[in-house]
This record gives C-alpha cells, structure tokens and sequence, in this order.
C-alpha cells in the first residue's frame, strides 16, 4: 500500500491513507478484544514506541531477542492499520496491540472486556512540537506548513488523528487502566518499568529490569532499526529531513514556542480541560528538567502524584 496522498476520513477524524482504509477502521471499531489482550493506547507523539519496546522488555524478561529480530508493529500492531488481522491472525501467545483511536471508537468493543489497557500520555506542549517535527519527514501526513499553522491546527484538533484534548478525556473515563506518562517513564524508567509489570503480573528479577531498562533507553532503541523506522523505505519516510527517534527530552518545546504561543496554548489548554477527569500540572523545574504531574484519577481511583 501507498497512497501517500490519501486521507481517510472515518467518525469526523482524518487518518493516513497511507495506512488506514474504511475496512481497517472498522475491522479496528467492532475489534473483539480477549481477556488476555494487552492494549497499548496513545495520542501519537507520545511515547507509544517507547511503551512497544516496555512491554515487549517486560514479557520477554528483560531479554532483548524479540525487540532486537522483530520489528515494532510486527510485534504490537497498530488495530487500526490494514495489515492488523494478518499480524494478529499468526501470533502466538497474548496479543499485544496498540491504538491511537479515540476512546469513544473504541468503547463499545471493549466494553466488558477484561484486555489490559495501558494509556500512555505527555506533555502536549511536547507532543505538538514532536508531532510537527515527524510531519516534515512522514510522507504519509501532510505537509505542516510553518510551526504556527501547525499549532493552530493541533489546538482545533484538525489534524490526523484528531483532538489531543478529546483523546486524553475520552480515555480518562475508561475504568480499570494503568495510565503513565511520558514524564514518568523519562523521569523514572525503571520505576515505570516495575509498574508495567505489576500491571502486566509479570514479575522481574533485579537483573531482569536492569537489562530490560537498558534495551529501552533512548540511546539503544535509537540504534534500534526494530524500532527506529530505519526499515521503512525513504519515500514512506525521509530520515534525511529528521530521525523518529528525534530527541527523546521533555520540556523541547520551550526551543520552538514563542510566548505568546505558550500563552495561548495555555488559555486552551484551560478551557478544553476544564471539564476532565485527570487534572496534569505539566511542570518542569528550569535546570533539572524533572516533571512534577500531579494527577487527579477518576473517582474510583485516588489522588497520587507521580
Ligand atoms: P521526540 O520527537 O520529542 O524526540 P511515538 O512513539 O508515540 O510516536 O512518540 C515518539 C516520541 O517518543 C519521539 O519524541 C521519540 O524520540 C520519543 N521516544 C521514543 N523512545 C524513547 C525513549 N526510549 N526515551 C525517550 N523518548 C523516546
């Protein structure tokens, strides 16, 4: 499949042609997810790779064979992509299976199922900047025009895969998930990697986890052609106008964001949250750059700060 030039508009949200077919939409919408389903869910440009390669770390105890022989979406399939049943179709064992669809997509199907649904979010601010960067170089989305346009576009939810802002609401109504953040993962991969598997109830020896948070560093999967999209061809992806592992930091956008930029994001970023469920303070102390995110779980959950 090419089709470069092709959008596909399901539900009102535009997706790649490139990838997406109205088949493959709704292949993905009446999915029937089993119990022993892992689904790894994300707003793209938010460390969904990065939780591919986590999972993948964890089941493999910490053994690197699998995310160094098999590529990314052989091994997580993005549901929603044309080639999802073929991959699901010979896998062996518990699926594990990734999504950037809106939660109301795909709420019915996973209603009363017990699959374990990983949500991995970031700092917007960050996704936008990261996302915008990733459109100069995938020649299956397109062309972003200047920094403000793009911007402008994330913050009415024009853009591929729609809103940011109904993304993360949607999915903070969804019961029974374990959500982490990019920041978490940045600040703490090895915490998070003992979290993951906790949820996952696949326990790791010390030695596991410290090899498993070797081989998700940023500068090993960044070597990493499983995972670097060095395997897909330069028309698809021209890693001569960037790399996808770019650069893996939080708080990048303070290099691009004017202030104004900042300002108003931050006006929309209030009004679009004002009714959600998970309350994020995305803060970074100047030097440091650690996060502090304070998180407000749905009622069922508790306040915890991460
Ligand atoms: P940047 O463009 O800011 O570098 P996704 O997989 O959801 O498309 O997200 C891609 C983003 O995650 C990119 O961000 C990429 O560099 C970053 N990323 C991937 N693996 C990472 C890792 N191990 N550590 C830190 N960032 C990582």
């Amino acid at each position: 499949m090419a089709r470069l030039d092709v959008t596909e508009t399901f539900q009102n949200i535009l997706f790649p042609g490139h990838m997406h077919t109205q088949d493959s939409l709704n292949y993905a919408t009446n999915f029937k997810f089993q119990d022993t389903d892992t689904v790894i869910v994300s707003y793209p440009k938010s460390g969904t790779t990065w939780m591919q390669e986590i999972i993948t770390l964890v089941l493999s105890k910490g053994d690197p064979t699998i995310a160094q022989t098999q590529p990314n979406w052989a091994r997580a399939p993005w549901l929603e992509q044309y080639y999802c049943p073929k991959v699901l179709e010979a896998s062996k064992g518990p699926r594990v299976i990734t999504t950037h669809l809106p939660y109301h997509l795909l709420a019915p199907a996973l209603q009363d199922s017990k699959a374990k649904v990983i949500y991995v979010s970031r700092n917007p601010k960050d996704v936008v900047v990261s996302y915008y960067h990733f459109h100069k170089m995938a020649n299956f989305l397109p062309d972003p025009g200047s920094f403000s346009e793009f911007l402008s576009a994330f913050l009415k939810g024009t853009v591929h895969y729609g809103s940011w802002f109904d993304h993360v609401k949607g999915w903070a109504s969804h019961v029974n998930f374990l959500y982490i953040t990019y920041e978490e993962m940045w600040q703490d991969l090895h915490g998070s990697l003992e979290k993951v598997s906790r949820y996952l109830m696949c326990s790791l020896t010390e030695d596991e986890l410290t090899s498993a948070q070797k081989y998700c560093s940023f500068n090993s999967m960044k070597e990493n052609a499983m995972v670097n999209y060095t395997l897909i061809p330069q028309e698809i992806m021209d890693h001569s106008k960037g790399k996808f592992m770019r650069k893996g930091k939080i708080g990048d956008w303070k290099n691009i964001f004017a202030e104004e930029q900042s300002d108003h994001f931050d006006a929309v970023y209030s009004s679009q949250m004002a009714d959600a469920s998970l309350q994020f303070k995305w803060e970074c102390h100047e030097h440091v750059l650690q996060p502090r995110i304070t998180v407000n779980t749905p009622a069922s959950h508790s306040l915890r700060d991460i």
